[in-house]
């Protein structure tokens, strides 16, 4: 199974420290541990996958999936060994939160100790670091503006737009308070009105489903008189997984001229999106999250000029907290009028060992390969999601799983053996808390509320992450552990 080429190229590739790189012992000291603790013996029925996946006979999709999990095992080893995650868990919430590689917590350590030593300030707009961080993304440095967080952002973008009162944003009832506490702010500031679609879930829906329920609602209130500006939703909703298709709804957004904003929480680091071609007027994503930086960042996208993407002209739109502010109007061509990022990342003094160790986790990201990274996470969550079916039935999933375009590495399902126990969010929260309790992987999931079409109640679905520091084995592990609870409970 071990492939040497992958296996020397890995640390280097990633910038990763050598020593200690290639230590397995953690993996597989947990597998044994979990077999032992299981009375799996020898561990025959665990490992029956495993010794499939050298074979070309795969019966099933779970097993196809797993065999293309296990080819680059050598590789993901040396991945998972850049983190200093304690081996007495399994962090499945990077949703939630991410960690910091070992060479992001030594940028973050050396620089801020250079800064104390020599008395250093923040008084910048991370020009060099942003040009470091662009290409990554698909786009220039005056496009990509370095944040606190996906929830800063959001204020950014929607607080800084001239609202007219009796503007109507379309967005979705899935959205999390990152962009619908702004959302509420221009409602009562500027009078906009909010119009919500509500959101099918599961493995029914294509991407053609969304795009036509944008698509619908937004004639409907044009019918109805109403002049639509902006669109805004999540790719992925926090709440079920499920990748809202951007490049398909940005084609509304330009057939209605309208006004673009993503929370994109959950895309860098996860996805290799390249925000120059999808053309947006706004992106705001993590950086402590997937990307594994440092807590208090976050990258913010904005569209500065006119690419074949989106040829709608830049909407207007005010800096809201900075120290920048040229007072120009923003251009009409391909060319930046003025480094719009520099306006959203300046404001006072600002915290450069964060933002540096930022940009070390996305040069390490770079290096890997944004799309390897990408591949490696969604087909975790595609083996997931084909054993959640094989256990539970396709009808537990909360997130997609046939239509590649609404593919994301949130994972949410119903584990309940009776299907009303997911609106109990007592008994939810009981089954998350005895996945970190009750199992010897300890493993660290979640649960979010959201309401279903023609539900009595709010569904609580449990919801899990998978990333690179994760392997085919700590999902058949998971799965195993959350049949034998949901059997339990
Ligand atoms: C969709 C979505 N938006 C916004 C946020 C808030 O993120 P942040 O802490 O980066 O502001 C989250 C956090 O989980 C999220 O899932």
């Amino acid at each position: 199974m071990k492939d040497n080429t992958s296996l020397m190229a890995a640390p280097s590739a990633a910038g990763m420290p050598l020593d200690g790189w290639d230590d397995s012992r953690r993996w597989t000291s947990k597998r044994r541990d979990f077999l032992r603790i299981l009375g799996y013996g020898a561990g025959a029925a665990a490992l029956g996958p495993l010794a499939a996946c050298g074979s070309s006979g795969a019966a099933t999709a779970s097993e196809a999936l797993r065999e293309q999990l296990m080819k680059d095992e050598a590789f993901w080893t040396g991945v998972q060994n850049m983190f200093t995650l304690k081996p007495e868990k399994t962090y499945m919430n990077i949703g939630t939160a991410g960690s910091m590689p070992k060479l992001v917590l030594d940028v973050f350590d050396t620089e801020n100790r250079k800064k104390a030593a020599d008395s250093g300030n923040g008084y910048s707009n991370l020009l060099d670091l942003r040009k470091q961080v662009a290409p990554g993304f698909g786009v220039d440095p005056d496009e990509l503006a370095l944040s606190a967080n996906t929830s800063s952002g959001m204020c950014h973008a929607i607080l800084g737009i001239d609202w007219k009162a009796g503007d109507v944003v379309v967005t979705t009832n899935h959205e999390h308070g990152g962009g619908d506490t702004p959302l509420k702010i221009a409602q009562d500031r500027y009078g906009i009105e909010v119009s919500r679609i509500a959101l099918p879930v599961g493995n029914k829906q294509t991407a053609a489903t969304y795009v036509n329920l944008f698509d619908e609602r937004i004639r409907a209130l044009k019918t109805a008189g109403k002049r639509v500006r902006a669109m805004m939703w999540s790719s992925p909703t926090y709440k079920t997984g499920t990748m809202l298709p951007i490049a398909d709804l940005m084609e509304v957004v330009k057939t209605h001229g309208l006004i673009s904003i993503v929370d994109g929480a959950h895309l860098p680091g996860m996805m290799a999106y390249n925000y120059g071609e999808l053309g947006m007027d706004f992106m705001s994503g993590a950086g402590h999250k997937w990307q594994c930086g440092p807590g208090s960042t976050g990258i913010l996208i904005v569209r500065n000029k006119i690419r074949a993407s989106n040829p709608l002209p830049l909407p207007k739109w005010y800096p809201v907290h900075t120290s920048a502010y040229p007072a120009l109007e923003r251009t009409t061509t391909s060319k930046e009028t003025y480094d719009v990022a520099a306006s959203v990342t300046s404001c006072g003094s600002v915290h450069t060992p964060m933002f540096q160790a930022l940009v070390q986790a996305c040069a390490q990201w770079d290096s890997i390969g944004r799309k390897k990274i990408e591949t490696y996470d969604l087909t975790l969550a595609s083996y997931l999601k084909e054993k959640i079916t094989e256990r539970w039935g396709v009808d537990a999933l909360y997130s997609p799983k046939d239509d590649p375009k609404l593919l994301s590495a949130l994972t949410s399902f119903n584990p309940f053996q009776n299907k009303d126990d997911v609106m109990n969010a007592q008994k939810s929260s009981t089954f998350v808390a005895r996945m970190l309790s009750d199992y010897p992987q300890g493993f660290v999931i979640r649960n979010a509320n959201f309401s279903v079409i023609g539900a009595a109640a709010d569904h609580y679905g449990v919801r899990v992450s998978t990333h690179l520091w994760h392997d085919a084995r700590d999902v058949d592990l998971l799965v195993d552990a959350m049949w034998d609870l949901s059997r339990k409970m």
